[in-house]
């Protein structure tokens, strides 16, 4: 799939999402919230459902809790604009309450259809109810900050699933504000893992359109997204543009993060 498509099939999704009444948060909305950022990502950061800012605007993490996010993309080099940001329920909850298990069903099918779009490298997941869509029966205090296997079942077909703790909560806490600022630090490292999971699995990235996407380098890229601050340790995530054997750190990585 060429960007252009993975873009079309994304606004196709959303389209459906803001005029969805498949679950009673529908109800409540002023506006659905279907995700946003670049359709050619290899991240994907998955929350767990709109607030009070989110319902308003229509865009996803635009609270305090989505400056916080901003804030630790930032701390690794990385910008919003690079990554896909999402929820498990698209609309929001009454006075913020958890999604119930029959909304978090109800609304599955698009953010699996999202991910399948997508076929991010890594999905990051973002507290316990995207946490308990990717890694069921997972306890968020002892798995926070490691990664393993996504299930293809989900959406995306050879990705690794990293979990962290929902910012919201980072803002109560100060102990988890700390592990979230840890967790991400880690994040970079985990997306070099998860390209070579998927090289060694004779996978590449999506197929390239035109030219392949090796050849590809930061002037192939807007002049916006070129002119993003440099990474510190793993380039922002875009289409794999490294070789198989790319000088990514990430066999190192892979051995600190024996998860998988
Ligand atoms: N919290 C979430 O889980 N998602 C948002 O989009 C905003 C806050
Ligand atoms: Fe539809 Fe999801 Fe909104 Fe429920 S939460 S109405 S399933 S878009």
């Amino acid at each position: 799939m060429t960007d252009d498509e993975r873009e079309a099939a994304l606004e196709a999704i959303a389209a459906e999402v803001r005029v969805c009444t498949s679950c009673r948060l529908h109800e409540g909305r002023t506006r659905a919230v279907p995700g946003e950022g670049s359709a050619s990502t290899e991240v994907v950061f998955v929350g767990e459902g709109p607030g009070f800012h989110e319902d308003r605007e229509g865009r996803p993490f635009v609270g305090r809790a989505g400056a916080l996010l901003t804030t630790l993309l930032g701390s690794v080099g990385w910008r919003r604009e690079d990554v896909f940001i999402t929820n498990v329920v698209k609309c929001r909850p009454p006075e913020n309450r958890d999604p119930a298990p029959d909304e978090i069903a109800a609304c599955a099918p698009y953010l699996r259809r999202q991910l399948e779009v997508l076929d991010p490298a890594l999905v990051v997941t973002l507290g316990r109810h995207s946490l308990g869509t990717f890694m069921p029966g997972a306890r968020i205090s002892q798995v926070h900050g490691t990664a393993r296997p996504a299930d293809p079942g989900r959406g995306p077909q050879a990705a690794l699933v990293f979990a962290m703790y929902h910012p919201a909560a980072a803002l109560r806490t100060p102990e988890i504000e700390r592990q979230c600022v840890i967790d991400m630090a880690a994040v970079p490292a985990t997306l070099a893992a998860a390209r070579a999971r998927r090289s060694s699995a004779g996978r590449a990235a999506p197929a390239p359109a035109g030219p392949a996407q090796p050849e590809m380098t930061m002037t192939d890229q807007t002049p916006d997204q070129a002119a993003r601050p440099a990474a510190a340790a793993t380039p922002p995530p875009g289409p794999d543009h490294s070789a198989p054997s790319g000088p990514v750190p990430a066999d190192p990585a892979a051995d600190q993060l024996t998860l998988f």
